[in-house]
């Protein structure tokens, strides 16, 4: 970071842009990815996408002690752990049949407690059916109710990297209003172990940071000690693949989800996307195929995310088996 020394530990690691063509001057990727302030963003790679949701919450905390927590319905569950570890006053939010929060609930139970800041965390694909919760609807909301005090977090988990690379870009970063963004590295970005990446307003970190001695630095993360690897797989994709790498890991997973979709309807199963997402979803199908591919279910519903190794001849080899069971069942 510009104003601190490297600590003797990994105790952050800032990625440089080396992309062909940019030139000398060096800048951070996932800063540039998600629009931050040029001159007020901070970040650090996490221990996971639950571990940058705390950090967020943890920065509107210290900001508004006194605010209400927004979230929807189909918030990752580590959410509401965070919550109860923070004891942040919390409502849940209905959500709309896709998945994305309804904004008329969110603005309706505002309104009923105006008189306290508002804390957002707005998923940026859910977990089930990767819907994404539009930052400037809810900022628009804000500003429709006259609130003052306000902070929104943006859980990126799965979708951030990639939404920063498609057309039309998905509201969701720091110029549409979010305060801090958080990533895992071991979804989109592929990293072999656990790890994420958390972007905050530098001027919101500066509140929390503290001093320490002996290890030369700035407190300012949540964990101490860190694996020193993460950082280094993070920025090893990034060196190889750089940024039109990752946009055309983007569209290739688009595609495979646009196939799994269209040969899933093509057997008469009732699937379903949202808008520019690579999580495919449709009903929970037998125990067997749940077991042999792993399918999540909930609900009676399950999904395919076609993450970036995933191909049409994976998905062929399900249409195979899904085929087979009804012929079976003919
Ligand atoms: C929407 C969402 N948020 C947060 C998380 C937690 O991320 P991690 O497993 O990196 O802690 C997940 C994990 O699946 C997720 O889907």
């Amino acid at each position: 970071m510009p104003d601190e020394q490297p600590g003797r530990s990994f105790r952050y690691f800032y990625l440089w842009r080396w992309l062909p063509g940019a030139g000398k001057r060096s800048s951070p990727v996932f800063a540039e990815l998600f629009r931050a302030p040029a001159d007020n963003w901070w970040g650090y790679v996490t221990n996971g996408g639950s571990e940058g949701n705390l950090y967020g919450l943890y920065l509107a905390r210290e900001l508004h002690p006194k605010g209400m927590v927004y979230y929807s319905e189909a918030t990752h569950y580590s959410v509401q752990k965070n919550l109860h570890l923070l004891n942040m006053s919390n409502i849940v939010i209905r959500t709309q049949d896709n998945g994305e929060i309804d904004y008329e609930d969110l603005e309706h139970t505002i309104r009923m407690n105006r008189h306290m800041p508002v804390i957002i965390m707005a998923n940026i694909g859910t977990t089930m059916t990767e819907a994404r919760d539009d930052v400037a609807k809810i900022k628009a909301i804000l500003k429709k109710l006259a609130i003052q005090h306000y902070y929104i977090h943006a859980d990126a988990a799965l979708s951030g990297t990639y939404s920063a690379l498609i057309e039309p870009r998905p509201a969701f970063d720091f110029e549409d209003g979010a305060d801090s963004i958080a990533i895992s590295g071991h979804k989109f970005f592929g990293s072999p172990m656990p790890c994420g990446v958390v972007v905050a307003k530098k001027s919101n970190r500066d509140r929390i940071a503290r001093s320490v001695a002996y290890i030369g630095s700035v407190d300012t993360t949540i964990t101490g000690s860190r694996n020193g690897h993460s950082p280094l797989f993070l920025w090893h994709t990034i060196k190889r693949l750089g940024i039109a790498g990752l946009k055309s890991r983007a569209i290739h997973s688009l595609a495979t989800a646009a196939y799994t979709e269209q040969k899933l309807k093509a057997l008469g199963i009732a699937a379903w996307r949202n808008a520019n997402a690579i999580t495919v979803n449709f009903p929970t199908p037998s125990a067997s195929i749940c077991k042999k591919w792993q399918l999540a279910a909930e609900q009676g519903n399950s999904h395919i995310i076609c993450m970036p190794n995933v191909t049409q001849m994976h998905i062929d080899l399900l249409i195979t088996d899904l085929k087979a069971e009804m012929v079976l069942q003919d």
